[in-house]
């Protein structure tokens, strides 16, 4: 679905990603496993758009991508939740959710069933529509920020560090989530630093150290690496 070829990316005269390749496919839940400051983040940028891309390449389904707008990319079907949630606080849950969905070009019926699934998927969020967003916990405005990435209706779904600063109860219940997204035929790129939980639901990982690739493999291979026990799982 998604492949990502030998990419690079500067922040100004800085690179930050040293010739990144990955490839996502059909139905699966890949983590991007990383320490702090290890190009995780503007790997996601440079997928959905927001970030430029310096060379390499990236298609998804098949249509090269890398130069395509931003808002170009989202209606081809790549939606990203953002580190941090970036909710819209002084608006409601429901404004939050029907944002999502603005660069829709297909009838309202569909937006409502998309609507409907994500409140079926948090029920929380159909009982909080009217509250302002910036009045939920941590746990609801993640679960807010996954449903209104929702409502874009995407392919491919782009999560930044869902887990971060949960408590432990609400790490899991986010990651249900995610895990009951893919079951009903989602592709998943997930950002974690939390690998623990992260190789718990997903297919396959990558590691990214210092903008680069360090290691590849299914999530029990990753699990079961000695380097990443060490690093990532503190054991
Ligand atoms: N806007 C920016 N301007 C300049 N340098 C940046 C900018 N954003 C990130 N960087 C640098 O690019 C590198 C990769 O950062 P990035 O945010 O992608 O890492 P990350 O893996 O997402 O980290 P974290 O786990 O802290 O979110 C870091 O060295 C960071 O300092
Ligand atoms: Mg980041």
């Amino acid at each position: 679905m998604l492949s990502v070829e030998n990419v690079t990316s500067s922040y100004g005269r800085v690179e930050a990603l040293h010739g990144i390749s990955l490839h996502v496919d059909d139905g699966e839940i890949v983590t991007l496993l990383g320490a702090n400051g290890a190009g995780k983040t503007t790997l996601l940028h440079v997928i959905s758009g927001i970030q430029p891309i310096t060379s390499g390449s990236i298609r998804f389904q098949g249509t090269p991508f890398e130069r395509l707008a931003a808002h170009v990319r989202v209606a081809l079907g790549i939606s990203q939740v953002p580190e941090g949630r970036q909710i819209f606080a002084p608006l409601s849950v429901a404004d939050n959710l029907r944002l999502g969905a603005w660069s829709r070009t297909d009838d309202d019926e569909d937006i409502a069933t998309d609507l409907a699934r994500v409140c079926t998927l948090f029920p929380a969020l159909k009982a909080l529509s009217e509250m302002p967003a910036g009045a939920l916990s941590g746990g609801q405005q993640q679960m807010l920020a996954i449903g209104r990435a929702l409502m874009a209706g995407p392919r491919l779904l782009l999560l930044d560090e869902p887990s971060m600063g949960l408590a432990p109860n609400l790490v899991d219940q986010v990651l249900a989530a995610i895990r009951a997204l893919k079951d009903d035929g989602l592709t998943i790129l997930l950002v974690e630093q939390n690998a623990r939980a992260a190789l718990a639901i997903a297919d396959r990982a990558y590691v990214l150290e210092t903008g680069r690739v360090t290691l590849e493999g299914t999530a029990k291979q990753i699990q079961a690496d000695s380097r990443v026990r060490e690093a990532y799982l503190g054991v």
